[in-house]
């Protein structure tokens, strides 16, 4: 990632590396967001109306996120890149590679949000210790947020 020219005296030693770690997540949410919109266009079956809800009040908390963490990373003094390009390549959530059933959405969806669980939690720790506690409130925030969502869609499944 590109680097600020000017100073960022911020008192965050690791910020490049902190900005360098929430890179991945900001991707793989975006992934996430897409893919939850796409099964928010593509869902049928008897429940189609309740998911098609359920999942659009879901992107839209996923978008605001996306542009939440990305301005986190302003923050630290990078620039965060916004291509399809970069972001296919840095997400860690797997593309779905055939149309899914109402029942197959609701189980991708959910292992997304607990691969982006998984994740912060790993690296939560490096991020306290570096004394980046506004990154890790954030990252607590999400946490609730994500682990809630993962709730809901887990007591979707039959
Ligand atoms: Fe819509």
């Amino acid at each position: 990632m590109e680097k600020d020219t000017l100073s960022v005296n911020t008192a965050i030693e690791k910020r490049d590396e902190i900005s360098e770690l929430l890179y991945p997540l900001l991707a793989s949410t975006y992934a996430l967001y897409l893919k939850t919109q796409h099964c928010h266009w593509n869902v049928v079956g008897p429940q189609f109306y309740s998911f098609h809800l359920l999942f659009q009040s879901q992107y839209e908390e996923l978008a605001e996120a996306i542009d939440e963490m990305a301005e986190r990373i302003r923050a630290l003094g990078s620039f965060p890149e916004g291509s399809f390009d970069t972001f296919s390549k840095a997400s860690f959530i797997p593309e779905a590679d055939k149309p899914l059933s109402a029942m197959e959405m609701i189980q991708a969806l959910l292992e997304g949000h607990e691969a982006l669980i998984q994740y912060m939690r790993k690296h939560l720790p490096f991020i306290e210790g570096e004394g980046d506690g506004a990154t890790a409130d954030f990252l607590n925030k999400r946490l609730v947020i994500h682990e809630k969502t993962a709730w809901t869609l887990r007591s979707t499944i039959l």
